[in-house]
């Protein structure tokens, strides 16, 4: 199993204690849900992607975990169902699993260049090669910018528009080409922020967290806490509006010390306890 983000972190944060009922909102590959899950009384484990989901339900057996396959943004419904009505905390670990990006194949990482631009990780609708096929200039151009800092937005979603009159936009590989015709030569940075930002809109993540950030407040005692690693700055920055919007208190604010940073982002955990 990969090692969580700022296990240790999360842990002080949430205040885990024998006993607490908990969520863990993105199982993931089940590394915070393992650790929480030894102390805890009992966690509800709700994991979005039906493979990912059954793959640490088959390798973490324990009687006090529930293991739930849904989204995140149902959580208000989805445990009161479950018997987590009242809970002691709440963790968001946003994005993806090491798993998932290594093996999924869903063109989820850039630095896969023969898989297709699907990127849905549940339910959604259109792929992402699909959102690249039918969206004008305008409709790419607000994706990149409002779901990334990447200032070449503006040239990239014109030059996918000119791109696909020749050739469909449908593989990584064909995505990354086309990128490389406004930067000039290959750039894992701006790859990784256009990924990012059609991920984010495939998968309606803004939404998602909007709403489960919400619905995990109703469910909080009083003095609960909710943790939300983000990982980048557009995310970090909704998770603080969010927090602030719902009245949580910020009570921990952290980042992983220097090289121990995952993958090509970096974390920031915000911890917030709900005071009122
Ligand atoms: C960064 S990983 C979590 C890693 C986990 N904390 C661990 O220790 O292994 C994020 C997980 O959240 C899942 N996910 C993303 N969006 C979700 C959503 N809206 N609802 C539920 N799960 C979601 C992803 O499929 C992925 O497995």
């Amino acid at each position: 199993m990969h090692t969580p983000v700022l296990l240790q972190e999360v842990l002080d944060g949430l205040v885990v204690v024998k006993g607490g009922s908990y969520i863990d909102a993105t199982t993931g590959e089940g590394g915070h849900l393992s650790k929480i899950s030894e102390t805890a009384g009992k966690v509800l484990a709700i994991e979005v992607n039906k493979e990912q989901l059954e793959r640490t339900k088959s390798s973490l057996k324990r009687k006090n975990i529930v293991f739930v396959r849904n989204n995140f943004m149902d959580i208000e419904v989805t445990a009161r169902e479950q018997g987590f009505a009242v809970v002691d905390g709440v963790l968001f670990d946003l994005g993806l699993s090491y798993w998932e990006l290594s093996y999924l194949e869903k063109g989820l990482s850039f630095t896969r260049p023969n898989e297709p631009l699907d990127m849905r990780l549940g339910e959604s609708e259109e792929t992402a090669a699909e959102i690249l096929a039918r969206s004008s200039e305008d409709e790419l151009y607000a994706i990149f910018s409002e779901n990334s800092e990447e200032i070449r937005s503006r040239a990239i979603a014109h030059i996918i528009v000119e791109m696909r009159k020749n050739r469909a936009q449908k593989t990584v590989q064909d995505l990354t080409e086309t990128i490389d015709k406004v930067i000039g030569q290959p750039d894992r940075k701006v790859y990784a922020r256009i990924f990012q930002a059609l991920r984010m809109h495939v998968n309606h993540e803004k939404e998602n967290l909007t709403k489960g950030i919400e619905g995990a407040v109703k469910l909080l005692k009083q003095g609960g806490r909710i943790a939300v690693i983000s990982f980048h700055s557009v995310e970090d920055r909704l998770v603080k509006r969010l927090m602030e919007k719902n009245g949580l208190k910020l009570v921990m604010k952290k980042t992983p010390a220097y090289g121990d940073q995952k993958f090509e982002r970096s974390a920031t955990l915000r911890i917030g306890e709900k005071t009122s």
